[in-house]
């Protein structure tokens, strides 16, 4: 099972319709980039746009995220997704940012094994959906996921997925696969792996890994950056062939028509398209240096134009 990594900013509905519309079926499931939980307004209607049942058919299946660890707020984020339709929501404690961690939200709660039992003991026997985990393996030390597995395991969880980072390290250094594999064979609950999979070859690494460890198969590979910077890898790792820079070429023009549509302002427009564009590129036939000059183009129809001419040839 292929699930695309929440990723505020990047894998919207926009994207994940666009992507489904390209490649329909590559991507099993995804996970909506996070709702915060804030006092007195859990589950208005804005805050759920994302997910919407209605505005996400023909996209990815999706599972709703929530950050925060507020417990009436929680219950109420978590029933309001289920009458949804939603029969999972997933519970972020991995973001990193150092404004959300300092209030115990996302990994910020990791070195508070205390508080995470706290939520799930009031969480889990109240709501509707399952509850699924989305984790690092710390927040100041990558030893901390060692204290919180116990915990985890005394709850009926639909899956945990572990990012091999602490909160500490961001998005820098390495992933630390033997400790997320030395955690994962601790779980009870169905293990996501996330982390660092750019290539089917690294996908088949840490499945193989997994297999030899555990005797089991992975639940599923939660994939962020590596879908932003190659499109395609999804169907490289279940092993689809075709044309790939061509249906990359594709997916580029359909994800910036669907920008064209969605923006109505030039600024933010062209905004969103170089978020995706300095991702994007490495996998097209366009060179660093070209791709970067066009980083630097004001105008949305000249930033088009050259995205035209770099991918289509006109
Ligand atoms: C810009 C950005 C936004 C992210 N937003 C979320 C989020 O909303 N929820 C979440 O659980 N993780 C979020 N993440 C973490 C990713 O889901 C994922 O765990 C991380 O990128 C590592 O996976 P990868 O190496 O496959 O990208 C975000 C990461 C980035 C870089």
């Amino acid at each position: 099972m292929l699930i695309l990594a929440p990723m505020q900013g990047l894998t919207e509905l926009m994207f994940r319709r666009a992507y489904n519309q390209c490649f329909p079926g590559a991507l099993d499931s995804s996970v909506a980039p996070f709702v915060s939980l804030t006092h007195g307004n859990c589950g208005g209607r804005e805050q759920l746009e994302d997910i919407l049942p209605e505005r996400n058919e023909g996209s990815i299946p999706v599972i709703p995220q929530i950050l925060g660890h507020e417990l009436e707020e929680f219950v109420r984020m978590a029933d309001c997704m289920g009458d949804l339709g939603y029969t999972e929501v997933n519970w972020n404690i991995g973001c990193p940012m150092r404004r959300i961690a300092a209030k115990h939200r996302g990994s910020g709660i990791l070195p508070h094994p205390d508080e995470i039992r706290e939520v799930l003991d009031y969480v889990v026997p109240r709501i509707k959906p399952r509850l699924s985990v989305k984790m690092r393996l710390g927040h100041r030390s990558a030893d901390e996921i060692f204290d919180i597995i116990p915990i985890l395991n005394d709850y009926p969880l639909a899956s945990v997925t572990i990012h091999g980072r602490s909160g500490k390290q961001q998005y820098g250094g390495s992933v630390d696969k033997e400790r997320v594999f030395k955690a994962a064979s601790m779980l009870k609950a169905p293990f996501i792996y996330n982390g660092d999979i750019c290539t089917a070859g690294q996908w088949s690494v840490v499945s193989g890994r997994w297999s030899a460890t555990s005797g089991k198969t992975l639940a599923g590979v939660m994939i962020g950056r590596g879908v932003l910077y190659d499109p395609t890898l999804p169907l490289k790792i279940k092993g689809i062939e075709g044309d790939y820079t061509e249906m990359t070429r594709q997916f580029v023009t359909t994800l910036y028509d669907a920008i064209e549509r969605d923006y109505p302002h030039d600024i933010p427009r062209l905004r969103k398209m170089k978020e995706y564009w300095c991702l994007v590129y490495k996998s097209l036939p366009v060179s660093e240096s070209a791709a970067r000059a066009m980083l630097r183009l004001q105008e949305i129809k000249d930033f088009r134009k050259a995205v035209d001419k770099a991918i289509i040839g006109n």
